[in-house]
Order: C-alpha cells, then sequence, then structure tokens
C-alpha cells in the first residue's frame, strides 16, 4: 500500500548565477538578524468533516457497512435498516433475513437483524460487503465481533427457547467474490440475552474486495447487532481506531490544530439532523446513528473521544465545532426547510451541553463528565483550548439571539476557552458583514472565515489582511480551496494557495489558525470536489495542494522575520512572486518561502542580514511543474516536493523556477 508516494531525490545544487536567465534578478532582501514579529505558532491545521464518505468507509477503520442495521431511505431512497446486507445459505442452507427493533440492544441503537435458519445445510447467515469491498492482506489479523441474542433452537417460531447452558455456534468468514474462503473463526456463546462475542480471522490472501459472511451450522434463529470488522493494525494500534495509511497521512502534514466535525454535518440536516458530541461517545452500541447531511450515514464511531484522541496521537490542538443551535439555513433534505432555531425553553438545556463538553474535554477525572472521559481511558484532560460556535450560518435574529446566549455562559463559565464565530460562508456579502458585527460587538476572540474561489481570486487577494484592524477578532480561516477550472486540483491552484499561506504568515498575528477544505474524497463517493487527499480501500492519493499544505505545516515558524522583494532594476511593476520569511524559534532555523506563480523562472538576487549566524547549508524543497499539473488517481508520476541541498550566504542567487514553490530552511549555526 502506497504511504505518501513521496520519493525524494537528494540532489547537491550550488547557488546557480543567473546567467543566461531571461529575466534580470530580482533583489529579496532579508533580514534575519532582526528579533522578529511574532505569529501565531497554530497557523496551519487541518478541517475533518465527514463528506466524501471521509469517515465511515474511510479514515474509520470500521470494515462493515451498516454494521448497526440503522441505515435509512430517508438517506438513499434505496436504502432499508438491510442495506449492503443479504441472506446466504449454502448446501442446502436456508433462511431469512429480517428487521427488528422490539428487544434492541440499546435505545439508541434500535433496529438489529433477525436471521431464522430453518435449515443450516453447510451454512446460512448473512453477507457483508464492506464499503465498495472489503480489502484484506494476506498474514494480517481481522477482529471480527457482533452482538448476538439467540432466539430459539431447532424449530420456527414458537419453537423451543434456548436452555441458559446451550451453546450455539457462529461462524465469521472472510470470503472472495467467489465465495472462497480467505479465512474463518468459530465464536461460541450460551444464553438468551444480547451478547458480545469476538474473535479474531488471519486473511489468507490479499484482495480488495472480499465480504464478510456470518453464519450458521446449526438450524435455530438470532438477533445480530454491531457486526463489526477492524484491521487489528490501526493507527498507533488503538482500539476502534484509524486506518493506519490515511492517518499517517494526515499526521505528515503536521497539522498545529484539527477542526471537526464539521462543516455543513454541524448544524445539520434540520434541527434532529444536528451533530450533538453527547450521541457520539461511550461504547459504539450504545451511540446514537443519524443521517449524515452529505446524504449517507454516520455511525459515529468515529467519535468525540476518538476524534480528541487523534488531536493527542499527532500533535495537533482539538478545535470542535458545535451548533449555534440553529440547524444548516440550505436544510430540505431530510428534514426541515431553511434555518430552524432550537426552541428558546430548550436553550438552556443546550447551552449546558456545551458547557459540559469543556467539561467533559478538561474536567477532572472525578468530574461528572470527566468521568465519562476518565471511563474512556483517558484521565488525563485533553486540554481544549479552541471551541467553535456555529458554522457559516446565516446571520439571522434567530441565529444571533441563540449565539449570545452560548458566548455569554462559555465566557462567564469558561474564560480560558476561546470561543470561534462564525461569519458566514462567503469572504464578504450581508452574512459576513452581520457576523462581524456580532463578533464586534460581543469582542468574540476569534471568527470562522470561509471562501471557495478561483485561484486567480486568491492571488488578487493577497494582501486582503494587510489592513485589518488588529483590535478586532482574529480570525480562523476555517475553510478555503483555490478552485480551478472543472473544480480540479492543479499545480496552478496549489500555488494560489501557496501565494495565499505566505501572506497568511505574512498576517499571522491576525489570522491565527487556518485550514484548507475538504481534506479527504473516497474515489467513486465524493461530494464535493476538490479535495485535498484522495483515497481508495487501499490507497491514498495526495494531491499537489496537498504537498503545499505539508510544506508549510512541516516548515511553520513563529516569528516573522522582515523581507522584502523588489522589481529588477530598471522594472517597475508587479512581479508574480509572493515570499515569507519564518523563524522557528524552536531550532532558531530560517525558512523563506518563495512562491513563482507565474510561466517563467524568475532569479532572485538574495541578501540575507544575519547570516553569519546561520549554515552555509540550506535544505531545498521545491515543487515545481507544469500549472497545470494534477495528482489523481490515475496519474503515472505524481507530482511531489524534490529535496537538495542548497549553499547559501550573506548574498546568493537563486532561480524560482516557473510554477513552484521554494522552501528554503536555513539552520542556525
Ligand atoms: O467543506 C465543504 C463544505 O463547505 C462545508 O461543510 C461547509 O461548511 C462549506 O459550505
Amino acid at each position: 500500500m502506497n504511504l505518501l508516494r513521496m520519493p525524494v531525490v537528494l540532489l547537491t545544487l550550488l547557488a546557480a548565477a543567473s546567467d543566461g536567465a531571461a529575466e534580470p534578478a530580482a533583489p529579496l532582501h532579508i533580514d534575519a538578524a532582526a528579533p522578529g514579529t511574532a505569529i501565531s505558532p497554530d497557523l496551519f491545521g487541518i478541517f475533518f468533516e465527514d463528506i466524501n464518505y471521509a469517515a465511515d468507509g474511510g479514515l474509520y477503520a470500521e470494515l462493515v457497512q451498516n454494521r448497526s442495521f440503522e441505515y435509512q431511505a430517508i438517506e438513499q431512497t434505496a436504502w432499508t435498516q438491510l442495506a449492503y446486507w443479504e441472506f446466504v445459505g449454502r448446501g442446502g442452507g436456508e433462511g431469512s433475513l429480517v428487521v427488528a427493533a422490539s428487544r434492541p440492544l440499546h435505545a439508541n441503537n434500535p433496529h438489529y437483524a433477525v436471521v431464522d435458519v430453518p435449515t443450516a445445510g453447510d451454512g446460512a447467515g448473512i453477507r457483508n460487503p464492506g464499503f465498495d469491498g472489503i480489502a484484506v492482506e494476506a498474514g494480517k489479523t481481522y477482529d471480527v465481533s457482533m452482538f448476538v441474542r439467540q432466539l430459539y433452537v431447532d424449530r420456527r417460531w414458537g419453537g423451543r427457547p434456548i436452555g441458559d447452558d446451550e451453546p450455539f455456534e457462529i461462524f465469521a468468514r472472510l470470503e472472495d467474490k467467489q465465495g472462497q474462503s480467505l479465512g474463518e473463526t468459530k465464536l461460541t456463546y450460551t444464553g438468551a440475552d444480547w451478547q458480545r462475542i469476538a474473535g479474531e480471522i488471519v486473511a489468507e490472501r490479499t484482495v480488495d474486495d472480499a465480504r464478510l459472511w456470518v453464519y450458521t451450522k446449526q438450524a435455530g434463529g438470532i438477533a445480530l447487532d454491531v457486526v463489526s470488522l477492524f484491521p487489528r493494525e490501526t493507527f498507533k494500534d488503538r482500539s476502534n481506531g484509524l486506518r493506519k495509511d490515511l492517518a499517517a497521512t494526515l499526521a505528515a502534514l503536521h497539522p498545529r490544530f484539527i477542526r471537526f466535525p464539521g462543516g455543513c454535518l454541524v448544524h445539520g440536516d434540520g434541527l434532529p439532523n444536528m451533530y450533538r458530541w453527547k450521541d457520539t461517545i461511550g461504547p459504539i452500541h450504545e451511540r446514537k446513528e443519524q443521517a449524515n447531511i452529505w446524504r449517507y450515514h454516520q455511525s459515529v464511531g468515529l467519535g468525540y473521544f476518538e476524534y480528541f484522541q487523534f488531536c493527542e496521537d499527532i500533535g495537533a490542538k482539538p478545535l470542535p465545532v458545535v451548533p449555534a443551535a440553529v440547524s444548516c439555513q440550505n436544510s430540505g433534505h431530510t428534514a426541515g426547510a431553511g434555518q430552524d432555531g432550537i426552541p428558546l425553553d430548550e436553550m438552556q438545556a443546550y447551552v449546558q451541553e456545551v458547557l459540559d463538553l469543556i467539561e467533559w474535554a478538561n474536567g477532572p477525572a472525578d468530574s461528572h463528565w470527566g468521568a465519562k472521559r476518565a471511563a474512556a481511558g483517558h484521565p488525563e484532560p485533553f486540554g481544549l483550548e479552541y471551541l467553535g460556535v456555529g458554522n457559516e450560518d446565516r446571520i439571522t435574529p434567530a441565529f444571533e439571539e441563540r449565539f449570545r446566549m452560548i458566548y455569554a455562559a462559555i465566557q462567564e463559565k469558561h474564560p480560558e476557552i476561546t470561543v470561534i464565530g462564525t461569519v458566514g460562508p462567503f469572504p464578504d456579502g450581508e452574512d459576513y458583514d452581520e457576523g462581524w458585527r456580532i463578533a464586534n460587538e460581543l469582542h468574540v476572540p476569534m471568527v470562522d472565515e470561509h471562501y471557495y474561489r478561483p485561484p486567480e481570486w486568491f492571488l488578487d487577494n493577497l494582501h486582503r489582511y494587510d489592513d485589518f484592524n488588529r483590535a478586532r477578532s482574529a480570525v480562523y480561516l476555517g475553510e478555503y480551496a483555490a478552485h480551478d477550472r472543472g473544480r480540479r486540483t492543479t499545480l496552478r491552484s496549489a500555488l494560489a494557495e501557496a501565494a495565499y499561506m505566505t501572506h497568511l504568515e505574512r498576517n499571522g498575528d491576525v489570522v491565527r489558525l487556518s485550514s484548507y477544505a475538504p481534506l479527504l474524497g473516497k474515489r467513486g463517493r465524493c461530494q464535493w470536489n476538490p479535495d485535498l487527499i484522495y483515497f481508495t480501500n487501499t490507497d491514498v492519493y495526495p494531491t499537489i495542494n496537498y504537498y503545499v499544505q505539508q510544506l508549510f505545516g512541516q516548515n511553520a515558524g513563529d516569528e516573522l522575520l522582515p523581507a522584502e522583494l523588489t522589481p529588477p532594476a530598471g522594472e517597475d511593476g508587479l512581479l508574480p512572486v509572493a515570499t515569507s520569511v519564518v523563524r522557528d524559534a524552536n531550532n532558531g532555523d530560517v525558512i523563506v518561502k518563495i512562491v513563482n506563480y507565474g510561466g517563467a523562472a524568475q532569479p532572485l538576487a538574495i541578501e540575507l542580514a544575519g547570516a553569519e549566524r546561520l549554515a552555509e547549508d540550506a535544505t531545498l524543497l521545491l515543487l515545481a511543474g507544469e500549472a497545470d499539473a494534477v495528482n489523481d488517481f490515475d496519474t503515472r508520476e505524481p507530482l511531489v516536493p524534490q529535496e537538495s541541498t542548497l549553499s547559501v550566504g550573506a548574498a546568493f542567487d537563486y532561480e524560482a523556477p516557473a510554477n513552484s514553490l521554494s522552501v528554503i530552511r536555513i539552520p542556525q549555526r
């Protein structure tokens, strides 16, 4: 399985003289001796939303689809609670599969499967194809588990009920599309009440389209729920964990924070569909599944505990977003029509739910909600600092009234939390202005701006934050992406984002956080394009834009250094070049970023004041190619950064190739 498909080419590049270059050299003066201006150490993070099958069928490593029999037609018209399940009998095995709800495993998980097997033959039971097939690797272990309740043995309904001491055997088998076994395990239990049984299967062959068949060789009737299959190997070997390759790809961005769980998913398709964090914690069979606003299903197996744990595992700060007590203004698919507010007489309870989240994350292990975190295996607080309230909501009086209530309560009880307000879906307009009005009136510490625009827009707006009023709320650029023609990710769009990001660094005192969106897109399952990382069940395909985010994330700083680029002598006009220079206070490295978004190489004459404190060999990370270059499923040679060594000093020449991002990292001497 590929991880990052990132060949590292080590070359030794000597400082390139600019003789023969088409353009005269432009002076770039950097003052590496200056004290530097503090910028946000959390500037580059990621935004995870369960869109494009990013969670179920994606990052969440569960391999069984509809494991809890909770899919519904309201999500997709062809779906029932039995979607993705079929009855399979072999060698004369016969029976049926129906859904039931009369004696559920848990009230939050109301439906379960009833498998009636009057004649077992060589085996009869139910089969699941996973999310577009189950990918298994030879020699790897897969953990299978399920909740079972035995209904009767030997005869049909009304037959002899099972005795408490009578063992019943269930087999879980991985098989290929031809029905050939890839490995199986036998699970036994006794008793007549719900019980969890578990075993392991070692895959005998590698296939990417296996199915899981859960069957019996005894006639009888069983109820099944939460039928689950996980690879033993998950990211950091967590149980109920995350897909290792995808999680590692996210970790390699070195994000300083993760925003979750959305996006539109947060405020939901009508009030009943809001994402309520309490429904997503605790044992998975007690969680409350629901429709996904992106028209599929949320098992919430990847819930708040798993999100916080993942943040901790990769050294990123958690940034949960809670609904501002109003539903999405675009609601109307499954429930509701337009924005709807939680009734005012229920607002006190809702506000308490938000406060409870802070206690769950940060409270001592003996507090009411902290105890639930501890019970899940994390007695230490998670150290929540940021909390988003609302997601690009329409700024109506109903929104404002509710936002003020939530904000006032957090301020009063938890002034240590940085609340992030919302200013609509666009970089300007009515919601933007109204959102900012509220932020200014309430002195909300930070607001969340969103914009998806063509590459040219980003280049035309590089200076958006230069004149921002530093006395007002800081900015979290929570969702952005340059959408090139055909909504693809190209080097052109990646460089527009890179140029913009140099200006985010230049304004890192006011823009404190930023995250590209959306993050993940599964092949054939995307509701939204472009996305930062594409994937299948077996492979990960980072876009060129991913490498831009990675280069910035891995080469962020916390001090901005003075740097001035001027046109070559005798010329005027703007160069298609954006730069930023930062220092990483942890090690004193100076990091120079140069984005040449023009189609011609740009020679630069770099003057580096303070060079005597720096090493003479720098690391150059270069991302360059044709503006139309695309990394996607069919790209044979994806465009990736190339690493080399560059000789630097008080004055050196560097030619920024056409269509390129250069990151020059100069260690302290
Ligand atoms: O990132 C995709 C969607 O774009 C988000 O869910 C929403 O906040 C925005 O409109």
